[in-house]
């Protein structure tokens, strides 16, 4: 087909802008061709940009030319338009559109290009394999949808960077190739041409350079920053994603949280939410106690307790206490099967021991009636005020030598009990539960490598009143970190850091890491923090699950443009990628076939 020239011809209007305003006006419109409607004598194209849609009249009688033309037109054509606003016939008027008063006559039509007919249709709801959208993004981004992801996003950043900036926070860049920056998971690392045998790592995040920034006197950061973890990918993770990045010198965490709380209430505000303030605090303690959760969903009951059985009855049963139980209200009527499915899912999420209470106005049935008799099993059942008609789940561990084991139990109960909501249809859309969770432990006890591993990361200060157990009994060592939590997903953590280079190498030495080790990984920190370093302290939002929460989307691929699949592959455009040899021998490199 012969193309048209675009020539000198500027767009008056997008095509959602016309209005009955603009009847009897001459407009130029351009972009994709979204339906073309042939009726014989007419023909009617559905002109769409990011704006919306245009109804477009291919008229014989108001010229030939563009009719005839009209009729090559195929889907996703790119077009130019001509014509005059006119107002639509009684009775074609489309109520549910914008432009839906008015149309075009079109008296000029210009084909600017033409395309492949898509692979899926360009459309708001498609069924088409996550994995056809990721080959051909550029056409899945054409669809409304997307489009109405990626703005938001935007909207979101120029949010976070007026309001930082109206609370004195410098926007200021940090490397991408740097060294190992410790949060947890792998490194991506990028090979040295200069330097053959070494190894750039992109940052897991900013950590230590926002931190190098307080002690270079800038009192408070921030940056919307890309960071790059090598983890198994989940829905709500990438192996690139963003973080709205945050630090500050001399902070009082409820400073900190207040800027915070009023930063996310001002991106919530962009989707119509209304979020009350100041968010709810809970204590990690009480969250693994009552939710098996270090991110509880707060937006529905279903609150473990951590119980003892009466004296003797944990032997006759052969159980570990303290035993965790749940009250699930109204739950009475389950079925032997879905029991049976859950003591399953329990077994597999490491809890072996398992019985339930059926509570009627008559009796209280349960496995646990013979062992240790009727009124135990009623006393059970009142310890977490079951009544009747109420089902009360236990779970235990029949040995449990460590504390690890019993955040083991904690976790399968976290686990279960989101599996009884989602069975329960408990989860509500539209309800936004927030909540801050503090005081952390310190340390991670890593029963299989046994030793102790930072729960947050080796930067966070421990509570000032437990400095003197770090050596001790590092187990309770209370960490002054903190995780913002909105409907059960982490969508921020931080802490208030460690500023004392005594205080930083005593919690190098808990985590098994030597002095030559430490100055080995860390030297150009642990140098730094000897020239005065202030407090401070901060926080990273995960902005890509903010967004994709605000949203209403199930999983942060939706809010990027360009993102990786589960098994971190860009299916557009092929990477990771073979390279040439020459490639390699320029880095030093070769590959080791395994
Ligand atoms: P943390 O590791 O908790 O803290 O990360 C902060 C937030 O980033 C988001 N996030 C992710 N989002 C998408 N994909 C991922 N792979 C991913 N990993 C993390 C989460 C998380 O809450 N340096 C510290 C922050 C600090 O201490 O100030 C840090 O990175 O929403």
């Amino acid at each position: 087909m012969k193309l048209d020239l675009l020539s000198d011809r500027q767009r008056t209007h997008y095509c959602g802008e016309i209005r009955k305003e603009n009847a009897g006006q001459t407009v130029f419109l351009a972009g994709w061709v979204d339906v073309r409607r042939d009726l014989g004598n007419l023909i009617f194209l559905d002109l769409r940009d990011h704006t919306g849609h245009a109804q477009i009249v291919c008229n014989p009688a108001v010229s030939v030319e563009v009719h005839d033309r009209a009729e090559e037109i195929r889907g996703e054509y790119v077009v130019g338009v001509e014509g005059e606003v006119v107002l639509r016939a009684p009775g074609t008027v489309n109520s549910g559109l914008a432009t839906g008063d008015v149309e075009v006559m079109a008296r000029k039509l210009l084909v600017l290009n033409e395309a492949k007919t898509p692979p899926f249709p360009i459309e708001d709801e498609i069924k088409t394999s996550e994995e056809t959208r990721l080959r051909y993004r550029y056409l899945d981004l054409r669809r409304g949808r997307m489009q109405r992801n990626l703005r938001l996003r935007h909207r979101s950043g120029q949010v976070v960077r007026t309001h930082m900036d109206a609370h004195g926070f410098q926007e200021i860049e940090t490397p991408f190739l740097t060294r190992s920056t410790p949060e947890g998971a792998r490194d991506y690392l990028v090979p040295s041409r200069l330097h053959h045998g070494h190894f750039y790592a992109l940052p897991q995040s900013p950590q230590l350079f926002k931190q190098l920034l307080m002690i270079g006197g800038f009192d408070r950061y921030f940056q919307i920053v890309r960071c790059f973890r090598d983890e198994d990918l989940r829905a709500d993770r990438q192996p690139e994603f963003t973080q709205v990045d945050v630090e500050m010198a001399f902070p009082q965490r409820e400073e900190l949280f207040g800027i915070i709380e009023k930063l996310v209430e001002k991106l919530f505000a962009l989707v119509d939410v209304k979020v009350t303030l100041p968010f709810p605090r809970m204590a990690y303690d009480e969250a693994m106690e009552k939710y098996g959760s270090d991110k509880p969903h707060t937006g529905f009951g279903l609150e473990w307790k951590r119980i003892t059985l009466a004296p003797g009855d944990a032997e006759k049963v052969r159980v570990t206490e303290p035993v965790k139980a749940l009250r699930v209200p109204g739950w009475g009527t389950a079925s032997r099967s879905q029991l049976d499915k859950l003591q399953e899912s329990a077994k597999s999420l490491g809890s072996d021991w398992f019985s339930y209470i059926k509570v009627s106005a008559a009796e209280a049935q349960s496995p646990l009636g013979k062992p240790l008799g009727a009124p135990a099993v009623a006393a059970l059942a009142a310890s977490v005020g079951a009544e009747a008609g109420d089902l009360v789940l236990l779970l235990g561990l029949r040995s449990a030598s460590s504390p690890g084991a019993f955040r083991m139990l904690d976790n399968a109960s976290g686990d279960l009990r989101l599996d009884i909501a989602r069975k329960l249809e408990l989860l509500k859309p539209g309800t936004w539960n927030f909540l801050w969770v503090v005081d952390f432990p310190m340390f991670d006890y890593d029963e299989k490598e046994k030793r102790f591993a930072a729960m947050h990361h080796p930067f966070t200060s421990p509570r000032e009143e437990d400095l003197e157990k770090l050596e001790s009994d590092p187990g309770a060592v209370k960490a002054r970190a903190y995780d913002l939590v909105l409907n059960g997903s982490e969508i921020g953590g931080g802490s208030i850091r460690i500023h004392r280079q005594d205080v930083q190498r005593q919690v190098f030495k808990m985590l098994g890491l030597s002095n030559e080790q430490a100055r080995e990984r860390f030297g150009f920190f642990l140098e730094a923090l000897e020239y005065g370093t202030p407090p401070h302290g901060g926080i990273a939002l995960g902005l890509d699950r903010i967004v994709a929460l605000m949203a209403g989307e199930a999983s942060i691929r939706e809010v990027i443009a360009f993102p990786k699949t589960a098994s971190a592959i860009d299916m557009m455009c092929e990477a990771p990628a073979g390279v040439d040899p020459e490639q390699l021998d320029d880095l030093g490199l070769s590959i080791k076939r395994i």
